[in-house]
């Protein structure tokens, strides 16, 4: 099958299953945004969770984790999508964050400069901008991503805001909240999850390049000295999360940034890219982003915008000597008790995206394969090989006829598996081998069928999606099997 052909029947099983659906469907949709659907909604709230799991939930701040070069803290925040205009002309987003776009005067089209060969003209037959008589395109011209709207019954520029570009400034102005009410110490660690919005020129590839989506960002505070302990530490620490999640290496790269690619503020990024159906071999798209950020944050919502000069960070000045855009005028610096020093902490920030690493776990799981069906002949399978732990369903239970007191034994079974928390499905309707197929569809790794010998046996057969073997569990035991399975 070619990648075209892939994406297509990945996009139509989101659509069919109730993963994904285009924002405003019935309308026809509206270009850049995207609704997750009954199943999607899961399958993303597994994704954020086993994110927040890593960074929060499951984090031993008495102990060392593996390849840490000290114990550490970690913290959560969930900071307000609209925030004081200030932080994003002091962070560089006001000056700094645009794309250039090229328009066509022929067609109203607009597109991104730098993907103008790649893109393709609305006015048929397809080809791609400019290769028409007709086209007339514009000098490529700087457009800003961010999102803007009024707040309060203010108009013009006074009452503008900006729906935030990245979460991560919410964790910079909080740094202070922070340190003086929790009991933390640098190092420390501040994670949040949230929406983000883009005006992105071309939205493309299904939810890749979205103007709306959700962001995983921590900001990770430590001392000068040790930063680039710190950075390697998290680079290799999140690219192994894709991999522990299910992404297979053959498909994952971790990628240095040269030095022109790297952002305004960065003193060095890898990237975690994955190779994405939609693109051509040996390509791979950005899933996330580590990056040392120095001190540039802190520093700017103290001083005021920095620019980098002669290699160094100095506060960018306006009219006469006054910076062009303050800071806060707080003091964000840090004093250690223990080594009697103060000093501004660097910043190491993982950057992921929620709706990328969701995309990129669905196509990675998209397989098809044969199997015999209940006669022994074979059936072609879809199956979403997800990781169990990101599995919007975990167990689907299956009376195998509808008498005999199997449906009771199966409601009982589905009852125990909701109390104790497992996301889980009763289906009664067709042929067993249909039942199979519809939950593999959708990537349910464990499907547990009461038969004729459940009431003698008390035992169940439990099927494993992915090696298909079929063992008899006790009804007894099924809510810590399945428990075990998800935790294994
Ligand atoms: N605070 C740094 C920052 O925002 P970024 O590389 O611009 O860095 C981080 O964004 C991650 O957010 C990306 O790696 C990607 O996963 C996700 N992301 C960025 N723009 C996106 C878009 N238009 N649609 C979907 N995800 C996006």
């Amino acid at each position: 099958m070619n990648a075209n052909a892939r994406m297509e029947q990945i996009v139509g099983l989101c659509k069919r299953r109730g993963f994904l659906f285009q924002s405003s469907d019935i309308y026809g949709g509206i270009q850049g945004f995207w609704d997750y659907g009954p199943l999607g909604v899961e399958l993303k709230r597994n994704v954020r969770e086993a994110w927040w799991r890593d960074m929060i939930t499951l984090h031993d701040e008495l102990g060392i984790p593996a390849g840490a070069p000290q114990s550490f803290s970690m913290v959560g925040v969930e900071s307000s999508i609209i925030m004081h205009p200030q932080v994003w002309k002091v962070s560089g987003h006001y000056d700094l964050f645009h794309d250039f776009m090229v328009d066509c005067r022929e067609c109203k089209a607009r597109f991104r400069a730098d993907h103008v060969k790649s893109s393709e003209c609305p006015i048929k037959p397809s080809k791609h901008p400019g290769e028409h008589d007709k086209c007339q395109l514009t000098a490529p011209r700087e457009f800003n991503l961010m999102f803007k709207t009024i707040a309060g019954a203010l108009s013009g520029e006074e009452g503008t805001v900006f729906l935030r570009p990245e979460t991560a400034q919410g964790m910079f102005v909080n740094f202070k909240n922070v340190c003086d009410s929790s009991r933390v110490k640098v190092p420390f660690g501040i994670a949040q999850i949230g929406k983000s919005f883009r005006n992105e020129i071309t939205p493309r590839n299904f939810t890749f390049r979205s103007r709306e989506f959700e962001q995983m960002e921590m900001e990770f505070f430590c001392h000068p000295s040790e930063s680039r302990a710190w950075y390697e530490y998290w680079r290799d620490r999140r690219y192994n999360w894709y991999l522990t999640h299910g992404i297979k290496s053959d498909n994952l790269i971790l990628r240095d940034h040269t030095q022109e690619e790297l952002a305004h503020y960065s003193v060095g990024t890898a990237d975690v890219e994955y190779a994405f159906p939609f693109l051509d071999a040996g390509e791979y798209g950005e899933l996330e982003g580590i990056a040392h950020r120095g001190d540039f944050d802190l520093r700017s919502h103290m001083e005021g915008k920095l620019v980098r000069q002669n290699n160094e960070l100095v506060v960018e000045k306006g009219e006469g000597d006054a910076p062009k855009y303050r800071g806060s005028g707080k003091d964000l610096s840090y004093f250690d008790d223990q080594s009697r020093e103060r000093f501004i902490p660097h910043v190491i920030e993982p950057a992921a995206g929620a709706d990328r690493a969701t995309l990129a776990f669905l196509c990675e799981a998209f397989h098809e394969d044969e199997q015999p069906d209940e006669k022994g002949a074979m059936q072609k399978r879809t199956v979403l090989k997800l990781h169990p732990r990101l599995a919007p369903i975990k167990a689907a239970i299956f009376p195998l006829i509808k008498k005999e007191g199997m449906p009771e034994t199966a409601a009982a079974i589905y009852r125990d598996l909701k109390s104790a928390g497992i996301a889980c499905i009763y289906d009664q309707q067709a042929a067993i081998g249909r039942r199979y197929r519809r939950q593999d569809e959708i990537g349910t790794p464990y499907c547990l069928t009461i038969d004729g010998d459940t009431a003698t046996d008390q035992c169940v057969t439990l099927r494993d999606r992915d090696s298909l073997e079929q063992v008899r569990v006790p009804i007894k035991d099924i809510v810590d099997e399945i428990s075990r399975r998800l935790r294994a």
